[in-house]
This record gives C-alpha cells, structure tokens and sequence, in this order.
C-alpha cells in the first residue's frame, strides 16, 4: 500500500479529530516529509484536508470524496477482499465493469465514479451523473449454474439493498417503484440497470452487472428542468453524511442478499416497501424505446415470486408483468 492511500486511510478512520504530522509518520513507519508528500498529493486530487494553525490534519467535514478506504472503514470485514475501483471519471460504470470482467475480474468487483460523461438508464436512456454529487457504482456478479437460475432476482434485491442501506444510514423511510425505482420524501433518488452477458457456447448467464446510480445531492445550479419535478436527492440540504458510508452500507446489503437470492426471503420487504400495490397503474405492451406505445391499464395487486408485478386489466384479466415501466395514475 503506497504512503499516500496510509494516510487516507488513517485520515478516514479519524475524522473527528486531528492527527499532527510526527504521529501519522511514526504509525506509518514513514518521515514527516513523506507525509507531507502524501496530504499534498490528496489535496492535489480533491481531497479537502484541514491542516490550519498546526493542529494537525484531519479531513474536513465536507470533503466527501468517494474512496476505497473511507468504504471499507464500514463494509464488512467478510467483503474487504474484494476489489474496489475508485474512478474520477468514465463512460458508465456498467461498461467499465463488463470491460473488467472480459479481462477476469472477480465476483464482487465494484467501480464507482466520481462522474459518468455515458451514464445509462433503462430503455436505452441516459442517466444523468454530474461530478462529485451522485454515487454511480457498479457490482459484477459471476453466477454459478445453479445460482444463474434466480439471477433476475438481482435487481429486486439491488433495490430492496439501497432501500436498507438508507434506512440504515439516514433513519429514512424509502419506497420502490416497481421494477426497481426508489424513491425518497416523493421523488427518484435512484435507478438501478442490470446487465448480463451469456457465455456464447454454453447460452448460460456467466456474468451480471448491477448498475446503481443514486442520487446523493442536488447538484450546484439543480438538476436540469426536465428532470427537476422527478428526481430528488437523498441528503437535504446540510446534511454532511459521507457517500462512502453509504456505499458500503448499499455493498454489506447487496452482497449478503445475493448469496441467499433463491431463498428470496427479502421479498417480503420488497413489497411492505412498494409504493405501487394497490394502485392504478398504466403500462406500455410495447417493449422497446419506440413512442407508438400502447397503453394499458389496471390495478397492481402484488408481486410474485419472481418480483413480478401481478395486474388486474379493466376488463377483469389478471397479467403478471416481467419486464417494462408502469406509470402510476394516482401522480
Ligand atoms: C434507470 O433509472 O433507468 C437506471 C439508471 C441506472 C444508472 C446507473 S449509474 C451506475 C451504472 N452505470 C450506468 O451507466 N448506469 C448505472
């Protein structure tokens, strides 16, 4: 571990006081000067490091940089061997998981970005990712044969995980929009986009990306207009909690909840956090992107097993939908 990710580490895991240079140098092994070398170096990549009146260093409460280290001060120690990747920026994290993967890239690996310039949504859309107020994160998941089974089971689960993680973190109470929108205080604060890549000879699923893109803050100058009635953030103004602390919380979920996914005990959750049984709902029957959808209507009446939505049509027909987008008619 270089001197420089030391530091960050010991900075993270003492936030709420200040560490003087000769102390980081001696419990590093290291000379004053290298940790003067290692704090310049994270200034110079965005961490806000206080080092006023010679107190010592300490991170600012502010800075909320996205690390490996500060993730790992709260993710379970059973997940700590996986691989972190802490990117500034990239296309989508999605497409840097699935570019690692072809490379061999294990099962729990997670890239998270400070910012995606090709964020992607569901339905071939855009997800909108600007700098240093989201968290963007993708997990690769390398399903056995027996496991690729219930991996549809994924996305569910991904948004039963975020659902815990803020009410772990934040106290909040949030709801999912079926498939798998959440949403906080009335608004979208996250989406989540599955991805899985079949092995060509054998047709089996040998790889799945879960992509989740939350919205953390609002970003300086709001979101654009044509979001802005839709999305909302899960901090309120002021509110200083660490994106890190959220990631991990999302991971120590997500992880647990795959290993036991055939079970699909976490169900239950997934529909007490539903915010779409009982109500009408409009969906398309068209499943690509294409605007000649047709609309149909009826009552969500539950989800299965399976995490589909059951339907009641107008006409009396119960339909159990898989896949798509459904609109509540109540909004
Ligand atoms: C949706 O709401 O339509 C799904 C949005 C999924 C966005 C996340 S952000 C991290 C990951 N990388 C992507 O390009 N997309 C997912």
């Amino acid at each position: 571990m270089s001197v420089k990710t030391e530091v960050l580490k010991l900075l993270e895991g003492n936030r709420d006081k200040d560490l003087s240079g000769q102390e980081i140098a001696d419990r590093l092994g290291v000379t004053r000067a290298a940790v003067w070398k290692a704090v310049k170096a994270l200034k110079e990549q965005g961490y806000r490091v206080d080092a006023a009146n010679n107190r010592g260093y300490r991170l600012c409460d502010d800075n909320d940089m996205i690390s490996a280290e500060g993730i790992c001060l709260t993710l379970k120690e059973e997940y700590r061997q996986r691989e972190i990747c802490v990117c500034q920026c990239v296309d989508s994290t999605n497409q840097e998981v699935k570019r690692r993967a072809l490379e061999g890239a294990g099962e729990g690996l997670v890239v998270l970005s400070e910012e995606q310039t090709a964020g992607k949504g569901r339905k071939g859309r855009s997800f909108f990712s600007p700098e240093g107020t989201g968290i963007y994160m993708s997990v690769l998941f390398r399903p056995t044969e027996e496991q690729s089974k219930d991996v549809v089971l994924v996305t569910t689960a991904a948004s039963v995980a975020v659902c815990r993680a803020i009410r772990k973190v934040l106290g909040e109470e949030p709801e999912i929009k079926w498939v798998n929108d959440v949403y906080l205080r009335g608004k979208k604060i996250c989406g989540i986009l599955t991805e899985a890549v079949s092995d060509f000879e054998s047709g089996r699923i040998d790889t799945v990306v879960v992509g989740i893109g939350i919205n953390y803050r609002i970003p300086e100058g709001g979101y654009p207009e044509e979001l802005n009635d839709m999305i909302g953030a899960v901090c309120t103004q002021g509110q200083v909690i660490p994106r890190n602390t959220l990631v991990a919380a999302v991971l120590n979920e997500l992880y647990a909840l795959y290993e036991g996914l055939s079970q699909r005990t976490y169900m239950e959750d997934y529909r007490k956090w539903s915010n779409v049984i009982g109500k009408e709902v409009r969906y398309s029957t068209v499943v690509d992107n294409s605007d000649q959808a047709a609309w149909e209507y009826g009552t969500a009446l539950d989800i299965d097993e399976d995490g589909g939505l059951i339907v009641r049509l107008q006409n009396g027909e119960e339909k159990v939908l898989r896949t798509g987008e459904i609109t509540l008619r109540t909004c």
